[in-house]
């Protein structure tokens, strides 16, 4: 299974979210079955998921209806976990969170904390990604207390790590990604899913994308420490890869050796060119 996850940033309000998840929820309707093998992840910005996740409820409510009827059961028979498995089988997108704070509630202001992403329809949460390393000072330290929150409530954390510019150039990004990846994943709780999204600084929003050698490497040794220094820790792993990801490099991309699947920035804005991303 593939993963690819758009990641909306700061962009996308209500009209372009309505037209977006038209566009999309018709394309996936029109390639059921090459969908059927992806798991496709929107993570808006954080004022849009309650609304979207509600735009997303109707194949749900719609499937919960004939299980109803078809077993002839009473809607007060079900428990709350079963209805909202149901429902959030049958979205045609699964919603993510771009960051989550590490404690539950508290005087935090302008943060969101897992379990309020949770409340609100997330199963997924983009943790670390550089433009919150870099624009916010996050550490490898509080990113791990961050992945830790986001699983205790059930989130899976997409965990990002990668070079800048200057540490490629001397040659240290294998040594870089391995330190961010073993101190942002914390190794006392189980994952179900350990998602690695390899994104190169250099590489985001630049429209520059490493070689296909490079990412090659890069995935080659994420897989490596995940078989030796990350074993047990999840019951499945995935690499990503991230960074000016569009269209006409993403079938490329995605056969390369131990890539799982991709992060999209701003080629997810576009819903027909998510979904050839998606396809590809
Ligand atoms: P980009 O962004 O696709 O616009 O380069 C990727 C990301 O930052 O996740």
């Amino acid at each position: 299974m593939k993963i690819i996850v758009a990641n909306w940033k700061m962009n996308h309000a209500f009209e372009e979210a309505d037209s977006w998840l038209k566009v999309f929820s018709k394309l996936v309707l029109d390639n059921k079955n090459k969908f059927a093998e992806i798991e496709s992840v929107v993570c808006p910005p954080v004022f849009m998921i309650d609304y979207i996740d509600s735009e997303l409820m109707d194949n749900g409510f719609r499937k919960l209806d004939s299980i109803v009827k078809s077993q002839n059961r009473n809607i007060e028979s079900f428990t709350e976990e079963e209805l909202s498995e149901i429902i959030l089988k049958e979205r045609p997108i699964k919603i993510g969170g771009q960051d989550c704070h590490f404690e539950d509630s508290g005087s935090f202001t302008g943060d969101i904390s897992a379990s309020s992403l949770k409340k609100i329809g997330c199963e997924y949460v983009i943790l670390g990604h550089s433009e919150r390393r870099e624009g916010h000072f996050e550490t490898n330290e509080i990113i791990a207390k961050k992945v830790t929150a986001a699983l205790k409530k059930n989130i899976t954390p997409i965990i990002c790590v990668g070079e800048s510019k200057e540490t490629r150039d001397q040659s240290k990004h294998l040594e870089f990604v391995y330190k961010q990846i073993m101190s942002s994943v914390p190794q006392d709780i189980k994952f179900d899913k350990l998602i690695i999204a390899y994104e190169p600084i250099w590489s985001i929003g630049t429209g520059v994308t490493p070689s296909s050698e490079q990412i090659k490497e890069m995935a080659k040794l994420t897989k490596k420490i995940f078989a030796e220094k990350l074993d047990g820790v999840a019951n499945q792993y995935f690499m990503l890869y991230g960074g000016s990801v569009t269209s006409q490099n993403s079938a490329e991309i995605l056969k390369i050796e131990n890539v799982d699947g991709l992060l999209v920035g701003k080629a997810s804005l576009d819903a027909e060119e998510f979904v050839r991303i998606c396809l590809s």
